[in-house]
């Protein structure tokens, strides 16, 4: 293991947040600055992939530059190392933080380090902020539930970086599933903040949607619930389902909030039932819970519960740090620095990267 100044300064920039951080020993935060495209895409309902690479190649520096005046670095000699996502997340957007990083490293240089975007979201749960008091970092082994717009999977760690994959979604992502809901509703993209906040004020709890269970498994399926709540929206409209379009309908709004209830509901049941199950069975110390639908302050709190019951200590990010941002890469980039990981200039964006395959029999 080589030793340095612990000091890491990490860039992310695969989907539509332009983020750069830097922290220390894998676990504090000296600074996290994040651009967010949400206004950007918003006009859109969802992400065009051109449209997200220009705008990181226009924050990438300014960002940046925020976070070396705010992280107080003057020398970059002061760094371990350059962490940055290599993927899984979009070609053009990656391409940018990447493109950032070398020619940090080329410039001081600095080792060149990659990081596994959903690695990262893992990871959040190590950190600290600034002026947070010190509390343990999550003890092995851990059991992971990441759920995020592109991923959802369930994998056990017996230590630092090795990942067993559980179970993982056979259709849509979690994330996937609430913006496809919210689009269906009518509400404001992102779907996910949207639907918790209708959601908080349904007064009436008796919209029932299914759970896909899968049993035996730790599998997940969501494109069932994006049917159901269809059917439920057309009828509601008195229309035929067939006849309806893809999204905006116009319900009152105690229906939009009983539906989105309903939906959230039925996510966060199965969600929680398979992560808790996971962590029994493999014995796991800790839970953690990352990516951006662990912002959820129900699942938070359903998984926090049902986990307390068992003494399982459950750790998840505070919302800001559970959806995109570079200090969670950093995080990681300080596991896999010290690790011995490194990438040369030929480092290049990959759009499908794996965190861990399923085991074969
Ligand atoms: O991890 P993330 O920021 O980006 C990806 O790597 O995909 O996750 C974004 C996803 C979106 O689908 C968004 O709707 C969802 O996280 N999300 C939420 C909440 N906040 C963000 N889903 C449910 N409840 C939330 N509060
Ligand atoms: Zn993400």
């Amino acid at each position: 293991m080589s030793q340095g100044s612990g000091l890491i300064l990490a860039v992310e920039s695969s989907c539509d947040e332009t983020a750069v951080a830097v922290v220390r020993d894998g676990r504090r935060i000296v600074t996290s600055v994040v651009a967010s495209q949400v206004a950007l895409h918003s006009a859109t309902g969802g992400i065009v992939p051109e449209v997200a690479a220009r705008a990181h190649l226009r924050w990438m520096i300014p960002v940046l530059e925020q976070a070396r005046v705010e992280s107080g670095i003057t020398d970059w000699s002061d760094l371990e190392a350059v962490a940055v996502t290599e993927g899984p997340g979009l070609a053009g957007s990656l391409l940018v933080g990447i493109t950032m990083a070398k020619t940090l490293c080329w410039l001081h240089d600095l080792p060149l380090v990659p990081v596994n975007h959903l690695e990262g979201h893992i990871y959040a749960a190590w950190l600290l902020d600034p002026e947070e008091d010190d509390r343990p970092a999550p003890e092995f082994p851990v059991v992971a539930l990441v759920v995020s717009g592109g991923h959802t999977f369930l994998v056990e760690m017996a230590d630092h970086l090795r990942y067993r994959l559980l179970g993982q979604t056979v259709d849509d992502a979690a994330g996937e599933a609430f913006d496809k809901v919210g689009r269906l509703l009518g509400l404001p993209y992102p779907g996910g903040p949207a639907i918790m906040h209708a959601a908080a004020s349904a007064t009436s709890h008796d919209r029932i949607f299914p759970r896909a269970w899968l049993p035996d498994t730790f599998d997940f399926s969501f494109s069932g619930l994006k049917t159901a709540a269809r059917r439920e929206v057309a009828r509601e409209l008195g229309i035929d389902v067939q006849r309806m379009g893809s999204g905006g309908q116009d319900l009152p709004e105690s229906s939009v909030s009983e539906l989105a209830y309903g939906f959230q509901d039925s996510v966060v049941d199965v969600l929680t039932t398979k992560t808790i199950r996971a962590a029994e069975e493999s014995g796991a110390r800790t839970i953690v819970v990352g990516g951006g639908v662990a912002a959820n302050i129900v699942l938070r709190g359903r998984i926090e519960t049902d986990a307390a019951a068992r003494g399982i200590r459950v750790v998840v990010p505070r919302p800001g740090l559970c959806t995109d941002n570079a200090a969670m890469i950093g995080a990681a980039g300080f596991f896999r620095a010290r690790a011995g990981t490194r990438a040369g200039f030929d480092l290049a964006a990959k759009p499908s990267l794996k965190l861990a395959v399923p085991e074969r029999d």
